[in-house]
Formats: C-alpha cells, structure tokens, sequence
C-alpha cells in the first residue's frame, strides 16, 4: 500500500504505548478523563434534546456552530463575541482547520519543546518548518522565540495554562513579552486551553483576553463536560472565524448538531460549574497522592497545579525504563515522543486521569522499583 509522505508524521508509536497498559498494567501514559468526571445528567439532558429538538440535532447544522451554544461559550468563557467564536469537532479539528486556514507549506511555525505530541503531525502536515522552542527552568527561551520569529514567523502553537506535558502555567509578564514579540513580528498565536478550568490557583488571563486580535483562543468540553460529545471552539476575532467557516465547512460541513445542542443545555441549565468542581477535585485529589509517592521516591518534578499530568525526570532512558516498567506492572508515556526535537530522553509524562487513588500510588512504587533495579 502506497501512503502520502506525509504519513510519517502520523505514525507516532503512541496508540501502541497506550494499548500496552492493558491487563493489570497500571495506565498512568494516557490522557482519557476519569468516567466519574463526567456529569450523571447528561444522559437525561441527551433525551431531552432528542425529544424536544429532533428536528435540528438529526439535520446538517450551521458551519460557524449554533448560535446558542456559541452565545453559551463566550458568557462561560467571559470574553469574545459570538460572532467571533467557531464550534468544532473537539479542539483537536479547531487545530486542524486553523493549520489549513492560516499555514502554508513554506510558512514556518513554532511550538514549545515539549509540546503536545498529537499537534506535532497536524502542524507538520501544513507546515514544512515546525521550530521548536525549548521550555526551560526560566520558563520559554525568548532568544530562540525572537531569533525564529526574526526570520519569519507564522504561527506560534502554546499552551499557556497548565501545559501538557509539563503542566507549567506561564507567568503573566511572559505572556505579555511573547505577546510584544508577536505584534513586532506580525506572527499569530494559538492558545491551546483544555485544562485552565482544573487548575486549583488562579490563573493570569489568557493571553486571547490580552490581545484578541494576535490570539485564536482554543478549547473544549471534551475535560469538563465529556469527551464524547466531541465539542470544542475557537475563539477569535469575526474576520478570522469567516476564513475559519469556509475552511470548515469543507472539512466536517458542521460539527453534530445533537453534541451542541447537549452542550448549549448543559450551560444553560448552569451545570457546568458544578461539573468543573467535580472534575477538578477528583483529579486533584488523585494528583496529591501521586505528587506525595513521587516526592517520596526522591524524584525530580514539576508541581502541579491541577489538569491531569506530573512531568518528571527518571534520569535514566524513558524507553529502556518503560519496558521494566510494563514488566512490572505499569505505563507512561516517554518525554521524547513530546519533543520535536527528540530531546526530554529521561524525562516522562504521568497521567492521573485514568487511574483510582490506589493504583496512582501503586502506579508510582512501580516505577520507583523500575527505576531502581535498572540504576543497578
Ligand atoms: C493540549 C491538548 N489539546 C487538544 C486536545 C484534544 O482535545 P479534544 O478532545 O477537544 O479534541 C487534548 C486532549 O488530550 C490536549 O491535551
């Protein structure tokens, strides 16, 4: 079979990584929400719709998404306009169509090293010149931001509140100092956002309320509703959701009417901030434990302050570490399949979303026992 050479970007090995955490392995590699996050009404308000509004939720529905539902959003959200805000089919089509909207082959674009691995190919598809741009102690590395964006710079992929994999927050003068490099190099900026709503502190605004014109804000209900509905949105300005519409509409034509009539009654019904209260204290309840076992291990991390992921150097290779680690009984994802430049060798990426208390902290001595009998 013959594939587009553009396949290879896709064929990253991680559906693999995540189908070993089966059979007694304990899954701490993927980033699936806990199914006690997701809302108990929302069955009830599923039949509802279908009752009530079969008309709509079963037709093809507008492009830009219901005006409800985007009405919905930016009262949620507190910032943007309806007009400005385009419904998609979880963010991860937002990411796409805005790779097809805004990006052209010659074009380059940046992202943070490490990144989230599943933008990597969607960015390498449109785009020839994928720059990473490492995260270091001192937080994004300014001088190799601004000596890319010198050259000519399209768009810059972040995710600026509780980033995955780190789950770093950046700080707000950050913001505004990539914001500045922005408007002196004319490049755009995505903000990917699916997890400010579970973080424990408060956080700086997002950078789209900072400068709503340099920013598409992206996110989703895939974290704080239910991934199954497959509902997300950009949030920008009504010039650039037009060029966002036509680029839909021969993507996905519409994202499924019955999903946004279920999220625009859950909002309106004002569910969703018990929902968000429900999802963030479970995860961070889960996060704590494996924070403690981790510190307790004597292992190198980054504190979280919510979402679903600690990032952590083992100091020994990530790959060599997990087959003793699945040997064991437990899985996580290697920090170099969320490098672009193949660097974070030692580091990993833990996941607390898919595991109970006692399997997080049973999870951890796992790989405390993997790392120890492969130090000696
Ligand atoms: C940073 C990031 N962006 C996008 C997504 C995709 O989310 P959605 O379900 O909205 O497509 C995820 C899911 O894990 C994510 O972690």
């Amino acid at each position: 079979m013959r594939l587009s050479s553009r396949y290879r970007y896709f064929d990253t090995k991680v559906p693999e990584i995540l189908s070993w955490a089966r059979g007694g392995v304990i899954n701490m590699a993927g980033g699936i929400p806990d199914p006690a996050a997701i809302p108990p009404s929302i069955g009830d308000i599923a039949m509802d719709v279908i009752r009530q509004h079969s008309d709509k939720a079963f037709q093809y529905g507008d492009t830009q998404g219901l005006l409800e539902l985007r009405r919905e959003i930016t009262r949620f959200k507190g910032f943007g306009d309806p007009d400005g805000v385009v419904v998609t089919v979880g963010s991860q089509e937002g990411l796409d169509i805005i790779g097809k909207t805004f990006i052209g082959p010659q074009d380059t674009v940046a992202v943070e090293d490490p990144t989230y691995f599943v933008a990597l190919p969607i960015l390498k598809t449109y785009s020839h010149s994928v720059v990473s741009i490492p995260i270091r102690e001192g937080g994004l590395d300014m001088d190799k931001l601004e000596e890319t964006a010198r050259s000519g710079l399209r768009l810059l992929y972040l995710m600026p509140s509780i980033q995955n994999p780190t789950g770093r927050v950046m700080p707000l003068d950050e913001r505004k100092a990539v914001l500045e490099l922005a408007e002196k190099y004319d490049f755009h900026i995505v903000e990917d956002d699916p997890y400010s709503s579970l973080s424990m502190t408060p956080l700086p605004p997002s950078m789209a309320q900072l400068d709503p014109y340099r920013v598409l804000h992206l996110s989703t209900f895939s974290k704080i509703i239910a991934p199954g509905l497959r509902v997300g949105f950009i949030i920008t300005t009504k010039e650039a959701s037009n060029a966002l519409i036509n680029v839909k509409s021969a993507t996905t034509i519409s994202t499924p009417p019955l999903s946004q009539l279920i999220a625009a009654e859950f909002l309106k019904r004002g569910l969703i901030r018990e929902s968000i209260d429900r999802a963030r204290q479970l995860y961070w309840s889960k996060l704590t434990v494996i924070s403690t076992a981790v510190r307790e291990a004597g292992l190198e991390f980054q504190e979280p302050v919510g979402g679903f992921f600690i990032w952590l150097n083992t100091g020994i290779d990530a790959d060599a570490l997990l087959r003793e680690a699945l040997k064991l009984g437990v899985a996580f994802m290697p920090g170099r399949y969320f490098s672009p430049s193949g660097s974070f060798s030692t580091w990993i990426r833990i996941s607390a979303s898919q595991v109970t208390i006692e399997e997080g902290r049973l999870g951890v001595k796992r790989l405390a026992n993997a790392i120890q009998s492969l130090k000696h």
